[in-house]
Formats: C-alpha cells, structure tokens, sequence
C-alpha cells in the first residue's frame, strides 16, 4: 500500500468498522444514551452495557451479533480516567467504544481471527508492532488460565510470520479479566496493544507500563461468568462476546503515523480530526497555539505545558458535555450530575489558563455538534438547551 488510501479520517475509521462487522453478519445498532439502565453505573462507561440482559439471559437478544459505536464517560465509578485527561494524549472522560458482540453465538476464534482480519488486512497496521494480551491468573484470581485464547493467537502469530513467545503477553485479573462493575457479567479477556516507538523494537516490554508509546487499542472480553454480590464466579448458560476498541486511540494512531508511515511524531489521540477542528476555533478564541507538548515532570509543569493541557482538558471536557447534555444528562448537585458540574467547572478553570473569557465554553460546542451530529442525531436534535447549559 502506498499509505494515502489508508490515511483515513475517523468517520472513515468508524464507518469501515461497522461496514465490516456488518459483512460478517452482525445488526448495526445505535449507540445507548449515556444515561445507564443498570442502577449500579453513573454513567454509560462500555459498549456492553446495554446488552447486559442477553448475557444474563434475562431476555432474549433479538440479533446474534451486533455491532455499534456506543458513547462512553469514564469519569466517577469503577473506571475512571478523569485525572489522566489532558495530562496524557490517551485518556478521556468522554470517548467513543466500537464493538462487536456474539449473545450466545460465536466466540473466541471468530472474536479474535476477525479482529485481527481487520487491524492488519483492512486497515493494514503494521503487524510486527501489535501485541496480544492474555489472562493468566494469580492465586487469588477467578478462573483459570485462557489457553483456548492462547492457542489462537499462537497460531495468528505464526501465520503472520511472528514469535508467539514475543508477541502474546500474560496479564492478571487486574489487566485481562474484565468486569463492568463489582457484579455482573465478566469474563477473561484479550487485548491488542500497539508499540508507538520509532523503532517499534520494543518486544512488548510496554505493554501496561503506562506508556503514551504502547497502548491498548481493542479489548476482546469473553463473557463466561456472572459476578455475585457475594463475590462468586457464577458460570453463565452461554458464552459470549464483548470487544471494545478506543476509537479515539485508532483515529489518533492513524493520524500521528501518517497510515503507519511515520512514528518520529509522539503518539497522540488529539492529533486526529476528531480534536483538531477544536483546537482550531480554541486557538481562534485565545490567541494561543496547540504546541503538543506534554509534561516532563507532572510535580513542575512550565507554563507552555500547562498551556497544552489546557487544550486538552477543554476539548476533551466539551465533548463529554455536549454529549451527556445531549442525552438529558445536567450539571448538577448530585451524584452523575455532580460529576458533570466538576467536569464543567474543571473546564472553565483551564480555559482561564488560556484567558478565556466567560461565555467561551459555550463556542465549542457547535464544533462538536457538527463533528459528531450524524453519529449522535440528539446533538442535533438538543443544540438549543446544549447552548443554554
Ligand atoms: N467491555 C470491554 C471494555 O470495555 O473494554
């Protein structure tokens, strides 16, 4: 490939996902409001979600597969990001999962050969930079070793020319067994990770180290187990399946290397487009420009790094407001609401830093109604009372 056809956009990203789970037999679904059913979650934080009754069993899925973009708040509960935001280029508050899901129908090999299919025969992702993930557990830690996960990545691995010994790291339950919350549907998993380095000769040694240049960029759970208050494993009547990949991470890995051509750039989420049109009307606003730094030291960050931050946290937190308003979620008082009234004010602090003044919130949101509208029709559909907010 020569790159350019591969140097997609993010509607392009998200448009081929779908298209190709759709070409293996999976419903298109929309995406779930950020307002959860599960009483248990202040926001909607995994594409899972609102499939969780079919892997209950407590009602039937009206599809076998499906397969959508669910927007995700990962701030406050279980998971959540928060603090990381605009102090690295890979976390958000609000972020976009795309998944695939098998209710009873297919699982590990079909899960994992067609991410694979996908990653490296679509979007062509250098295959010597990707990395598999494992569950191996520690005493203490529920069910047993994954060898049936094992065995197929070892032989992806083998056929793509690859040491399996390289390229399949152990993780415990801390890193591969998933859980939406304390209870619920769980299970092992496998995750792709992606070595960002120049050089890419990192040999997985990165993988969960908290490093910006080797991240996760898909998790493939395999649900087997239901988690009880008590803390037992209860094994579920059927297995299913539960990938989630960070689509903002994918757009940001395409963007920054150029369709894989170029690794010198510091890897970074907000180099896609899915940020840039903000920082564009951020820098119109203040006068200011995106510089792309990031702190050296996070005790002693220089004022051009906190400049960049800034930049950050405002495009990260106008997108998680928009949304949640979107979808009838306020800032408020208490519990999820309160959530958003920190994340708004945490915001406004920040664009102080840029000497913004009152009101400026406000701009930005039209960007990210236009960027994300067709997505997120109630963007749309709620400008007026996004705006008022
Ligand atoms: N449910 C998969 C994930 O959130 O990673």
């Amino acid at each position: 490939s020569t790159g350019q056809q591969l140097n997609m956009t993010s509607d392009q990203i998200r448009q081929t996902f779908l298209e190709f789970f759709e070409s293996k037999e999976h419903s298109i679904v929309p995406s779930a409001s950020l307002l959860p059913d599960a009483p248990n979650l202040l926001f909607t934080n995994a594409g899972m979600n609102q499939f969780v009754p079919y892997f209950l069993g407590e009602r039937e899925a009206p599809y076998p597969r499906a397969t959508d973009t669910q927007k995700c708040i990962r701030a406050g509960g279980k998971h959540n990001d928060l603090e990381d935001v605009g102090l690295d280029t890979y976390h958000h508050t609000f972020f976009e999962m795309l998944g695939n899901w098998s209710f009873g129908d297919y699982f590990k090999s079909e899960a994992i050969e067609w991410a694979w299919e996908l990653i490296t025969e679509i979007w062509e992702f250098p295959k010597e930079r990707l990395y598999a993930t494992v569950y191996k557990p520690e005493p203490g830690d529920p069910a047993d070793f994954d060898q049936e996960a094992y065995d197929i990545w070892k032989a992806v691995f083998e056929k793509a020319g690859l040491d399996p010994e390289v390229h399949i790291v152990y993780g415990n339950k801390k890193d591969n067994f998933w859980m939406m919350g304390d209870t619920g549907p769980c299970g092992p998993c496998s995750e792709l990770h992606m070595d960002l380095t120049p050089n890419g000769d990192t040999q997985g040694s990165l993988v969960n180290a908290d490093s910006p240049y080797c991240i996760e960029i898909w998790n493939l759970v395999f649900i087997q187990f239901n988690a009880t208050p008590d803390g037992d494993f209860v094994p579920l009547k059927s297995k299913h399946v539960d990938t989630g990949m960070g689509f903002e991470r994918v757009a940001g890995i395409v963007a920054t290397s150029k369709a894989f051509t170029d690794f010198l750039s510091p890897p970074s989420n907000y180099n896609s487009d899915l940020f840039t049109s903000i920082f564009d009307k951020l820098e119109a606003l203040s006068g200011h420009t995106y510089q792309r730094t990031l702190p050296e030291d996070l005790e002693n960050i220089s004022e051009l790094e906190m400049k960049d931050v800034a930049f950050r946290v405002l495009a990260d937190h106008i997108r998680c407001l928009s949304c949640s308003i979107a979808d009838g979620i306020l800032p408020g008082n208490e519990g999820r609401n309160y959530v958003l009234r920190r994340i708004l004010r945490r915001a406004v602090m920040y664009g102080r830093r840029l000497g913004l003044e009152t009101g400026f919130f406000a701009h930005l949101a039209p960007i990210v109604i236009e960027k994300l509208g067709h997505v997120f029709p109630d963007l749309v559909n709620q400008q007026d009372i996004i705006h008022k907010v």
